[in-house]
């Protein structure tokens, strides 16, 4: 029987030697921040930890080699995983609810998690989306998927399917105003809503030096 150290040391091995060498965004330090971040938020709030570290190490299980859209593929391989080291089906079942409701799905559809284990969590996977390190997340994104960094003529779109959301083809910079500057009024705990603000000022100054250099100004 593995103590709870061990179960989520072995997770995080686990993990990490599967995501090894992913370039689309979902790589092996993408978890591991969401991981620290979510361990950094779960200090200032009454939660169980074990859940909130496994929760976190295995939410983008899906993202990896089975990417297709189905939001069935990550709780199945979680909970294949979980099985594996004996973890139990209540817990087991709590981790593969989070890692069923975490994902964004546009700026028109809400973002409810049931539980604070998942709030947590999912506060920390968003905070990796912004700030300095989802500036480069996302230029890194368009750039895997051939598109355009800017072009003055396309003005910013929001999308309000996540349909639509996942069919746009707009230039990087778009995904701005689709996404990043949005998550930080979508946070769930004062902690998380307080390292937002920061990161997203940041972004704004991003932009406006961004526009500016574009027209050879600053
Ligand atoms: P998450 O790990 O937050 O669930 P996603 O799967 O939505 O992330 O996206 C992975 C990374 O790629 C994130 O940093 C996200 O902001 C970025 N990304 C997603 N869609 C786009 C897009 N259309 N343009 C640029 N970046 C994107
Ligand atoms: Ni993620």
């Amino acid at each position: 029987m593995l103590t709870p150290e061990q179960i989520i040391e072995t997770t995080a091995d686990h993990v990490k030697e599967w995501f090894t060498g992913e370039g689309s965004g979902h790589d092996w330090w993408h978890i591991y921040r969401v991981w620290n971040n979510a361990k950094h938020i779960a200090k200032h709030e009454q939660a169980d930890m074990f859940i909130v570290e496994l929760a976190a190490l295995l939410h983008d299980i899906a993202d990896h080699k089975f990417h297709n859209g189905d939001d069935t593929v990550g709780p199945r391989v979680a909970r294949e995983w979980l099985q594996g080291l004996h973890v139990s089906d209540e817990i087991t079942d709590r981790i593969c609810v989070i890692i069923k409701e975490i994902s964004f799905k546009g700026a028109g559809t809400s973002s409810v998690m049931s539980s604070l284990e998942g709030a947590i969590v999912q506060d920390a996977d968003r905070l990796d989306a912004i700030g300095a390190i989802g500036i480069a997340r996302t230029f890194a994104y368009g750039g895997h998927k051939n598109r355009e960094m800017y072009d003055p003529a396309i003005k910013p779109v929001l999308h309000d399917s996540f349909e639509a959301y996942k069919a746009n083809t707009a230039p990087t910079i778009n995904h701005f105003y689709e996404k990043l500057l949005l998550l930080k009024d979508r946070m769930h705990t004062e902690t998380a809503r307080r390292i937002a603000a920061r990161r997203h000022q940041y972004m704004e100054e991003f932009l406006s030096q961004f526009y500016a250099e574009w027209e050879g100004l600053r």
